[in-house]
């Protein structure tokens, strides 16, 4: 079988990875990588590859950052072409971004098999972009590897047939189990954003004593009002407990162009810092006394870490993160009471859902030699 594998932006690599590795040498499934470099940056995607030692990929569709509508239409055109080119027998996406959705879209009307790990995910808020993108993609896909139960649910009351759907576990948490030891001996050594100095956390300084935080979802960063009610909540909880920001690009510019930095300046234990790689960030997350977010894949390796996470959205596509693990949904004006209940410690804990153990890439390996 001649498969294709599509990764596009950030969240994408760490599944594709351990994918790729249990493919390479497989004696009836060739896999070709084709990236559609909605993600291009080195700190975005180069060194993600690098160290999570997936190979180069085989095409890159370079669509860069545009528009909605031009950036899925700029992945569409390219994977028309590499469809036509090379004739694969299957195609398999990632996740729920917008090369996600492009990709299924061209080849399920070219009568190519379609296959999405992740399937199933809803956060029945179609104001999230993602989730537009996971509906496009489950309506149309031929197979369905899913993470957990609740997405077989929706699955099913979306009257998809049992026998297509796969519950086979977690690839993120596959690569965090391969990646783990690795990571915590990488140094985490940062140099501060606009401001002249570096913070090292070391074996005395912060290890368990601060916050990791992630913001980059558009409906908290991209109006100047709420990224505003934000950044002075963070400056309010840095007094108590510092926080670690790998800002993501997106947050960044609209910081800046919301003239937001010097507010930031005025709290000293407010970290702001570039986006790290896989390893360091790992390793952040894996030393912190909690995780302050909007992603999704942080709250999947806080719950795989038994780490408490506070999710800033009012809902969420992976609600296993909050039945079984150590994640909790909050609303902004909640962030300050349910730090302190951390900092008293009396922070979130739970277990691991079932399969995210670190086979998972294996599992899908035996269910696409039966395909
Ligand atoms: C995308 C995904 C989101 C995922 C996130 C992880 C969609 C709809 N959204 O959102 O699900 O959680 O990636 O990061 O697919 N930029 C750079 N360098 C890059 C990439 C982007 O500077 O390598 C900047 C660009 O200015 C761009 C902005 O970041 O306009 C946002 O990037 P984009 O890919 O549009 O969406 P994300 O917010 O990253």
């Amino acid at each position: 079988m001649k498969l294709i594998l599509v990764a596009g932006a950030r969240p994408n690599f760490m599944k594709i990875a351990p994918l790729m590795h249990a493919l390479k040498g497989h004696n009836t499934i060739q896999a070709i990588l084709v990236h559609t470099g909605q993600h291009y940056d080195v700190k975005m995607s180069g060194q993600f590859f690098e160290e999570l030692n997936i190979p180069t990929p085989d095409i890159n569709l370079e669509v860069g950052s545009a528009s909605h509508a031009v950036q899925t239409a700029r992945i569409m055109e390219g994977f028309e072409k590499v469809c036509i080119d090379e004739k694969p027998d299957a195609v398999l996406v990632v996740g729920d971004v917008n090369s996600t959705a492009a990709c299924t879209l061209v080849a399920s009307k070219m009568g190519i098999k379609t296959i999405h790990y992740e399937a199933g995910l809803r956060s029945n808020d179609r104001t999230m972009p993602e989730e537009i993108n996971r509906l496009v993609t489950d309506a149309i896909s031929d197979v369905f590897i899913t993470t957990s139960v609740d997405a077989d649910e929706n699955l099913l009351k979306e009257n998809i047939p049992a026998e297509k759907i796969h519950m086979l576990g977690n690839l993120m948490i596959d690569s965090l189990v391969a990646n783990l030891a690795k990571a915590q001996s990488t140094d985490l050594k940062f140099k501060l954003l606009n401001r002249n100095k570096t913070i090292e956390i070391g074996t005395d300084f912060l290890v368990g004593k601060y916050g990791v935080m992630t913001f980059h979802r558009p409906g908290n960063v991209d109006e100047k009002e709420s990224l505003t009610k934000l950044v002075q909540l963070w400056g309010e909880i840095s007094e108590k407990v510092p926080l670690v920001f790998p800002v993501h690009p997106r947050t960044y510019k609209n910081i800046q162009n919301f003239g937001l930095q010097e507010l930031i300046d005025k709290y000293n234990q407010l970290y702001f810092i570039e986006p790290l790689g896989y390893m360091q960030f790992i390793h952040l997350v894996s030393r912190s006394m909690f995780a302050l977010t909007d992603s999704g894949g942080i709250q999947e390796e806080t719950t795989y870490l038994n780490i408490p996470c506070l999710t800033v959205r009012p809902n969420t596509e992976r609600p296993v993160t909050v039945w079984e693990g150590s994640n909790k949904l909050i609303k902004l004006d909640e962030i300050t009471s349910e730090v302190d209940l951390i900092i008293a410690g009396k922070g979130k804990t739970g277990k691991t859902p079932k399969f995210w153990n670190g086979g998972t890439a294996v599992r899908i390996v035996e269910v696409l030699e039966c395909l």
